[in-house]
């Protein structure tokens, strides 16, 4: 694909290319025209002085001295020879390199008193002036007089040299100077479309920049500012909307949670209280979905979005430990906890404890029953800590590892199996990636899957 701007530049030089060329052309032609001209009209001039001289000459004692003759010049005619005729194309007297050839139409001479010819002699080209005219005595001459063309024709050769270093020369110019012009004419929009490769989802708020100049570009800027400026606000209401429908949704729902536990705890019948559980299960699910939805709205908009403090990341985990140990041990799972030290970082502690039980519930929801889960801790060398937590289970693709980051993605085969939303691993690491973290998998399909996450100690 051509560029727009290679395009502008091709444009260009072949436009110039083409005027330079009919413009050296034209000077060429004329140049040529005029120099004929000018040579045509010097030997003519010659032809006359030759004339008078021969007619006084011959007019006197009908005897013509060559010497004479050919000591007449004209000015602007180098090697100019002469060459009279009678009549009937007999030679009278002849300057040296003219050969005895007579005029190619004898009867036009003689009708014409004047006609022009060109000729090459030996290598050199000349322009021949035949002329006719009569003594007193009534006999008839023809008159052939000679130039050289040399002086014309290197002036002519000097002129072609000439163009055919002036039009590469101005085509190369032409070019360099339409590369810069259409490259400062295509700033603004190379500037303006380097910010909108960095405008997403996440930050909306931010504009393109527009130059200085009132022109078409910037009013394009300006339509295109307008629209993301749309997208932005229907972005917003849709994000308020559903951290609205979320927060509204929670209390009942803990409501509803607390009267089915009373209620279970009053009713006798076994199979109502089980009854009463699933629903119990399902409220939880909905509250976790519920809970997601709300930490990704905090984390979309624009408030403080974490809270840094002082935090003991050992005993973080240990916490997690204890709070996903229930759920593991219906699966009976094994939850290893492996800490070297008590280590301190500086982060948001809420916020770190929800990437941690969501790993630590994936590797529970998504092993084999009678497994176990390991979960270690270890520094880093430059200032970082490493979190691994392992487990032996399904295992992910490697075709699916790189979606299982994006909000709402889960994989198809667990979908119908194991609740969820979709939604732990893209919050944890928008969380761990504003702890300026990072989040890596590794992962064998049907075996095992470990999840690790870099943090820095402190950055703030
Ligand atoms: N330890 C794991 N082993 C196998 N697959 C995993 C593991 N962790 C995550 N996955 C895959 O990645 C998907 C996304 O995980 P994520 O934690 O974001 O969502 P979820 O666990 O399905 O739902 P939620 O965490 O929102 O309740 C999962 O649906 C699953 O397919
Ligand atoms: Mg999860």
């Amino acid at each position: 694909m051509i560029s727009i701007k290679s395009k502008i530049i091709l444009a260009y030089t072949v436009v110039f290319g083409i005027m330079l060329t009919v413009f050296a052309a034209i000077i060429y032609n004329s140049t040529k025209e005029a120099s004929f001209l000018k040579l045509n009209a010097n030997l003519k001039s010659y032809s006359i002085s030759l004339r008078t001289e021969i007619e006084d000459e011959l007019d006197d004692n009908s005897s013509l001295n060559i010497l004479k003759l050919s000591s007449i010049r004209s000015k602007g005619l180098i090697g100019e020879r002469f060459q009279l005729f009678d009549k009937n194309g007999k030679v009278v007297i002849r300057d040296s390199i003219l050969s005895k050839i007579p005029p190619a139409d004898l009867n036009k001479v003689l009708n014409e008193s004047f006609d022009y010819e060109k000729r090459k002699i030996g290598h050199h080209k000349y322009h021949i002036l035949w002329s006719k005219f009569e003594t007193e005595n009534d006999s008839v001459y023809i008159l052939e007089t000679a130039a050289s063309v040399k002086d014309v024709f290197e002036e002519l050769d000097r002129l072609f040299y000439l163009f055919v270093i002036i039009i590469p020369a101005g085509l190369i110019i032409t070019g360099i100077a339409a590369y810069f012009i259409s490259k400062a004419a295509f700033k603004p929009i190379a500037l303006m479309a380097n910010t909108a490769k960095n405008i997403s989802g996440k930050n909306l708020d931010k504009r393109l920049e527009l130059p200085k100049a009132k022109d078409e570009v910037r009013s394009f800027g300006e339509t295109l500012n307008e629209m993301i400026g749309r997208i932005d606000n229907a972005f917003k209401s849709q994000k308020r909307f559903v951290a609205n429908a979320s927060h509204e949704i929670r209390t009942p729902l803990t409501v509803i949670q607390t009267e089915l536990e009373i209620l279970e705890k009053k009713l006798n019948d076994k199979e109502s209280k089980e009854s009463i559980k699933n629903a119990l299960s399902e409220i939880e699910d909905l509250t976790r979905l519920t809970n997601s939805l709300l930490t990704i709205a905090k984390l979309d908009s624009s408030e403080t979005k974490l809270n840094i403090n002082q935090i003991r990341i050992d005993e973080l985990l240990v916490d997690c430990v204890q709070s996903m140990n229930q759920s593991a041990m219906k699966n009976n799972i094994k939850i290893k906890l492996s800490i070297n030290d008590a280590i301190e970082i500086k982060g948001d502690k809420e916020k770190l404890k929800s990437v941690f039980l969501n790993l630590i519930d994936n590797a529970i929801k998504y092993s084999f029953a009678d497994s176990s889960v390991s979960i270690k801790l270890e520094k880093l060398a430059d200032n970082k800590i490493k979190i691994n937590v392992e487990d032996t289970g399904l295992g992910i693709s490697q075709a699916e590892i790189p979606y299982i980051f994006n909000r709402f993605y889960r994989s198809n085969e667990i979908r119908s199996e194991v609740s969820g939303s979709g939604l732990g691993l893209a919050i944890a690491k928008e969380v761990v990636e504003l702890h300026r973290g990072k989040i890596n998998v590794e992962s064998k399909i049907g075996e095992r899957t470990t999840f690790s996450v870099i943090l820095p100690i402190a950055v703030y």
